[in-house]
């Protein structure tokens, strides 16, 4: 049974639960994620307060802010983050947890310090950054130096006086940020910590720094402040910490801390830290178990478990977990909480594992964004956005894809009387040739199944398997053009992908030639194999997966190769004898088929007015009908 099917017993996710004199009022809490909101001197923003109110809003129990810079210089983060090094930041913190607090959420801070994941640019004079040793990440970070004990007993203190100003600004709590790579994990490491010290060396030693921030916090906030420890218990590198270091250091740091958060990875196994489609939700979950099964504080899990809700809800029964923390999912759908106690698992917006929130963030320095949630990161804009109309008029959408089924949604909620026309026996455009790779089928689907049941609740009227008339467009004030993209035409006989994956048919019986080199390309061979058909990528000699993330583009790709797709430049002298041929165009143009719109009564949504993939199409859809 997925979480998607209404009879899930999720009870035991609604029942209180303690960190320490804590009191959460369910036991779903918020990760942290950076989302470069801050200003760029690490300011909070409205923007920031927005967003977290809401979250809150969606009935999240505890929030953790992003990494929260200890020091500005050698710790902060790549980009902006929140910094908390100076008294004079206590301010907008306070506005922060604040705004929180009214909304019925407990908040923590996450003190931070990069170590050598830092980058030069962000040191005065270019400095190198600082590190247990000179091992540079392979990923990330330019090459750093050993600290010296006096610099380590100064980090100490910056994270004491970190934890000082987090309570003054009002947090419920904090949390140490030990994981995914940064200073206080590099110690832990035996392969990134070569020190011969007293810092180095046995796990005695390695946890020695690590072992100091906890108890100069615990002597910063008193006895009674609640205090969380995240680690990646294991690095999931060759020779990297394995589970059980992770599980020695929780026993050691028990004494002095309320939880501890459970996660993996360090930015050389980045895709243990963002686990993405292909990877089954709650696969961190059997760590957290280990811990558990050793330590008597709270323990907190992750790993996608917006999709493992009931697994999770299980292992908090079974004694294994208590509280199940969701940072994409949150981004995807501040609302999951509520909605899930409500029973409405069909409306939740469920975050579809792409990455391309963590991609744009990491690799163009962009703030966080979500391809399917328009609305994040834009909270701050949303009380003009989504008011109901002035001028409530008739509507009709023209295609069902994410644009037009996002204009629909975002126009019925604001009041205005919608129709939806699809050609299409479904919703969904080519959403629907997503859901084709068994891979990617659940997430891919969720989506689509999102819109049906959000239009249906908001009272729009869907026409499927039909095309607008004249009397369609004659009863309408406005008409939203939402027809999509379309690709360069075919080759000889080679078949569009993407509607032989909508419909789930290929081509001949034999072997699968698919011509392209981008996200459909990866799909339709992703398809093909798992119908057990011979497939060759042949890429034009165009990079593979050029259109997606890198993280998700290397994923796939594993996937296909791992099955035994052939990947070429050009098809060869011979071709493929007796295939068929998917043609996969990675390049889509608007739809040329229907009018312009002539932005008084109707207008392009979607791709078809901003060229692009999921995210334009969503973006466009919600920002037309916001104008309405
Ligand atoms: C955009 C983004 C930023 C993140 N920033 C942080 C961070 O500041 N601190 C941290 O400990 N983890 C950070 N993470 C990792 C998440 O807290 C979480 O461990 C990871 O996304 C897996 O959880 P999920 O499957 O619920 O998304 C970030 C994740 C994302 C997607
Ligand atoms: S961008 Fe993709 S991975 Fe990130 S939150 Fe949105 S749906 Fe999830």
């Amino acid at each position: 049974m997925t979480i998607t099917e209404d009879k899930v017993d999720l009870r035991a996710l609604f029942t209180e639960g303690w960190i320490g004199r804590l009191r959460l009022k369910n036991r779903l809490v918020q990760a942290p994620m950076h989302t470069r909101y801050a200003t760029d001197f690490g300011e909070v923003t409205e923007r920031l307060i927005q967003y977290h109110v809401a979250r809150a809003r969606g009935g999240i129990s505890f929030i953790t802010l992003e990494n929260t810079a200890v020091n500005w210089e050698e710790g902060r983060a790549a980009g902006n983050p929140v910094r908390i090094d100076d008294d004079r930041f206590i301010t907008g913190l306070h506005n922060l947890v604040d705004a929180v607090h009214r909304e019925g959420s407990l908040m923590a801070t996450q003190l931070h310090h990069a170590g050598r994941q830092n980058m030069s640019s962000n040191i005065d004079g270019g400095g190198a950054p600082v590190a247990p040793s000179t091992v540079q990440s392979k990923v990330g970070g330019d090459p750093p130096r050993e600290m010296s004990q006096d610099e380590i007993a100064a980090v100490v203190e910056e994270f004491r006086e970190g934890a000082r100003r987090s309570k003054a600004a009002g947090f419920d709590a904090v949390e140490i940020h030990g994981a995914h790579g940064y200073l206080l994990t590099q110690f832990l490491s035996p392969n990134v910590n070569l020190r011969t010290d007293e810092y180095g060396g046995s796990f005695e030693n390695r946890a020695r720094f690590p072992l100091a921030v906890v108890q100069a916090i615990r002597e910063a906030v008193g006895p009674d402040f609640p205090i969380v420890y995240r680690i990646s218990v294991e690095e999931r590198t060759e020779g990297g910490m394995e589970l059980e270091d992770g599980v020695a250091f929780c026993e050691l740091i028990e004494p002095y801390v309320d939880a501890i958060s459970v996660t993996a990875g360090i930015y050389e196994s980045m895709s243990w830290i963002f686990t993405m489609q292909g990877t089954d939700p709650g696969s961190l979950l059997p760590l957290s178990k280990a811990v558990k099964a050793k330590v008597g504080v709270p323990v907190i899990g992750i790993s996608r478990l917006g999709w493992a809700l009931e697994d999770a809800a299980r292992a908090i029964e079974a004694g294994e977990l208590d509280f199940v923390a969701m940072a994409r999912t949150q981004l995807a759908d501040p609302d999951l909480p509520v909605k899930t106690q409500r029973g409405e698992h069909r409306r939740v917006r469920r975050c579809i594992a792409c990455n391309e929130c963590v991609g744009g963030f990491l690799f163009n320095g962009w703030s966080v964004r979500c391809v399917i949630n328009p609305e994040a990161g834009s909270e701050h804009l949303l009380h003009e956005a989504l008011g109901a109309s002035r001028n409530p008029r008739r509507v009709l959408v023209i295609g069902g894809g994410p644009g037009g089924c996002e204009a629909a949604r975002v126009a019925a909620l604001r009041g205005h009387k919608v129709r939806l026309v699809e050609r299409a026996d479904a919703l969904g455009g080519q959403l629907r040739a997503s859901t084709a790779p068994a891979f990617k089928r659940r997430e891919m689907q969720s989506l689509i199944d999102y819109y049906e049941a959000e239009l249906a609740a908001l009272g729009v009227d869907v026409a499927l398997g039909t095309t607008a008339t004249d009397v369609d467009r004659n009863a309408a004030d406005v008409v939203l053009v939402a027809t999509g993209t379309v690709g360069p035409p075919a080759p000889n006989d080679a078949v569009d992908a993407i509607e032989a994956l909508a419909a789930r048919t290929l081509p001949g019986d034999g072997p699968i030639v698919v011509l392209g080199s981008g996200e459909t390309a990866l799909n339709a061979a992703a398809f093909c194999v798992e119908q057990e058909r011979p497939t060759t990528i042949v890429t034009g000699g165009e990079p593979l997966g050029a259109d997606m993330n890198p993280l998700l583009a290397g994923q796939v790709e594993a996937y296909v190769r791992e099955r035994g797709v052939q990947i070429a430049d050009s098809p060869g002298a011979a071709g493929t004898p007796g295939s068929a041929t998917l043609w996969a165009p990675a390049r889509l143009d608007p739809d040329p088929a229907q009018a312009p719109g002539d932005g008084l009564s109707t207008f392009d949504v979607g791709t078809r007015a901003r060229p692009g993939r999921l995210y334009e199409a969503t973006q466009s859809g919600f920002w037309t009908a916001a104008r309405l």
